[in-house]
């Protein structure tokens, strides 16, 4: 399927601002159909086309002379990954960056959907840039990111937000010049977001946020269909990146220099099965790039479903795959586990947590959990109590259920109270920093691998970086240390890190290749 026949099927108007009018269908040039959360939900059995002569073209080149741009980011790993495309494309428009929204020439919200908060909070902002608009009428203000997908959502902008002069969507970054074009063109609200994923695109430009840490995707998309979540109509089918790709991808970061890498996904363990030419899954790719010389691999999210015996290998053989795997359980109990259409069962994933620790002694896990699930029960609810504490996570992610339209669970009728939930959170969440106090006090006095990142967020005259195990370490040492992986004995365990003083540098461990 090309651009053209892909685009068909999905939004892409010019639209005409009427604020009084309903039906905006009339007041596009071209044709007028909304994001469908409906069309987004079907998988087709067509191949994954692979892009690697994407190129921008010479005419969008000198956009930028002169402009600057702003991102902000409000989503996870991924969102924040797809913000480093942007602004490498950008800067290849000849765009610079700038952290000062009264000064952008383009302001971008890269949003995300996966709770209702995360989408009041982008409202909110969009608001706060109406005096924008209103004090320099040809700054650009765009919304994109998993909002974007949702019909409901670019409804709600093309009524009440008219100072957003562009809106566009995950599948179709990579057309963030022709999308500018047009805004720049047009009076009009530039509407252009595709419900069906496109191609993978290989080439893109990138400029990423540090020169340490770097974000790697290995698959994009998620089939997974959870009844609560939104992810699956927002990103797609799942589509594996090609292994070599990504290896070389992971290369060319360790000849940077960088220190750390995680690879992406919604669903990580999922990774190769839609290659139907080669038998190469996770556990593949996870020994092929551990032979790589760069000194920490991370990988996010894995779905306990479909987590192998031979991942669980790789990750024991050590080297440079750290032995922290966050794997998200969402409930304790089995019939909440069911409804909400996680494929496991209470007693499957203490198996896996019982072969995962069985195989890496040493290991670190934490979790996302959802309290309030439409009709959980309080047995229910001790049950994902209970199962916190067998596993011992060292940390979680807490979340309440947030209703998302579109999704099977929104459709149920739900007879928790508001009040029942949040004092349920909050019991949940004195479990988490209990056992997070004494994750970290195990430390104290021992000697730690930190990558140091630079300087802490509270204290200029103090460093800061992360254990393997993902533990916030501060510590006092010569500034030639950051970037490097660095010895440091713990000296003190607070509620969220640590200090500690500097031992030494860490000799680069070698890698063969
Ligand atoms: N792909 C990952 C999760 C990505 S979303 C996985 O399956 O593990 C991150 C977390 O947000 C989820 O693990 C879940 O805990 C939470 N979440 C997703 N949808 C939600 C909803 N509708 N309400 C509340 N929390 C939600
Ligand atoms: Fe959402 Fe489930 Fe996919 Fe994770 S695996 S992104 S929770 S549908
Ligand atoms: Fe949010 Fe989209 Fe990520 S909904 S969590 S930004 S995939």
């Amino acid at each position: 399927m090309n651009e053209e026949q892909r685009k068909a099927g999905t939004l892409d108007v010019l639209s005409r601002r009427n604020e009084k009018e309903k039906d905006y269908s009339k007041y596009f040039e071209h044709v007028y159909q909304p994001p469908s959360l409906k069309e987004a939900k079907k998988r087709g059995k067509e191949e994954v086309a692979y892009n690697r002569d994407f190129q921008i073209d010479e005419k969008y080149r000198g956009m930028g002379e002169g402009r600057t741009f702003l991102i902000k980011t409000y989503g996870c790993q991924m969102n924040a990954h797809d913000t480093e495309v942007m602004a490498g494309i950008f800067t290849a428009l000849g765009y610079t960056p700038t952290e000062d929204v009264n000064v952008a020439d383009v302001i971008l919200l890269n949003t995300c959907a996966i709770r209702e908060n995360a989408e009041n909070k982008v409202f909110g902002e969009i608001g706060n840039l109406k005096h924008i608009k209103q004090e320099r009428p040809d700054c650009l203000i765009g919304v994109c990111g998993c909002m974007s997908q949702e019909e409901s959502v670019v409804n709600k902008i093309l009524k009440s937000y008219q100072n957003v002069d562009m809106i566009f969507g995950t599948h179709n970054i990579h057309r963030l010049p022709q999308i500018l074009e047009e805004a720049y063109l047009s009076k009009a609200m530039v509407v252009e977001v595709w419900s069906k994923e496109g191609d993978v695109i290989e080439n893109l430009p990138k400029v990423r946020a540090g020169h340490i840490k770097a974000w790697v995707n290995i698959m994009y998309g998620c089939d997974k269909f959870c009844t609560y979540c939104i992810v699956p109509f927002t990103r797609g089918k799942e589509r594996s990146r090609r292994p070599q790709d990504i290896i070389d991808e992971v290369r060319d970061l360790a000849r940077q220099g960088y220190q750390e890498i995680t690879l992406l996904g919604q669903n990580v363990n999922s990774y190769g099965k839609d290659l139907n030419d080669i038998e190469y899954g996770l556990g593949d790719l996870l020994e092929d790039i551990s032979k790589i010389d760069i000194p920490r691999v991370r990988f996010t999210t894995s779905h306990p479903w479909d987590f192998t015996d031979r991942m669980i290998e790789v990750i024991a053989e050590g080297g440079n795959i750290v032995p922290h795997i966050h794997l998200p359980v969402q409930s304790g109990n089995n019939d909440v586990l069911k409804i909400m259409g996680r494929k496991y069962s209470r007693e499957s994933y203490l198996d896996l947590v019982r072969r995962i620790k069985a195989a890496i002694p040493d290991v670190a896990l934490t979790t996302d959990i959802i309290v309030g699930y439409p009709n959980e029960t309080e047995a229910q609810f001790v049950e994902t109590l209970t199962l916190y504490e067998e596993v011992g996570f060292e940390h979680a992610y807490t979340y309440l259920y947030s209703q998302r339209d579109g999704t099977p669970a929104a459709k149920m009728k739900d007879n928790v109270p508001t009040e029942v939930k949040k004092e349920r959170l909050q019991r949940l969440n004195r479990l988490v920093g209990e056992y997070s106090t004494r994750a970290l006090a195990q430390y104290e006095g021992q000697t730690v691998k930190v990558l140091c990142e630079g300087a802490s967020k509270k204290d200029d005259e103090v460093l800061a970086g992360y254990t393997e195990k993902n533990k916030l370490v501060n510590f006092r040492a010569p500034k030639e240390v950051i970037g490097k992986i660095v010895e440091v004995k713990i000296v003190e365990a607070k509620q969220f890190s640590l200090n500690g003083e500097f031992v030494s540098v860490c000799e680069p461990a070698l890698v063969t290749p």
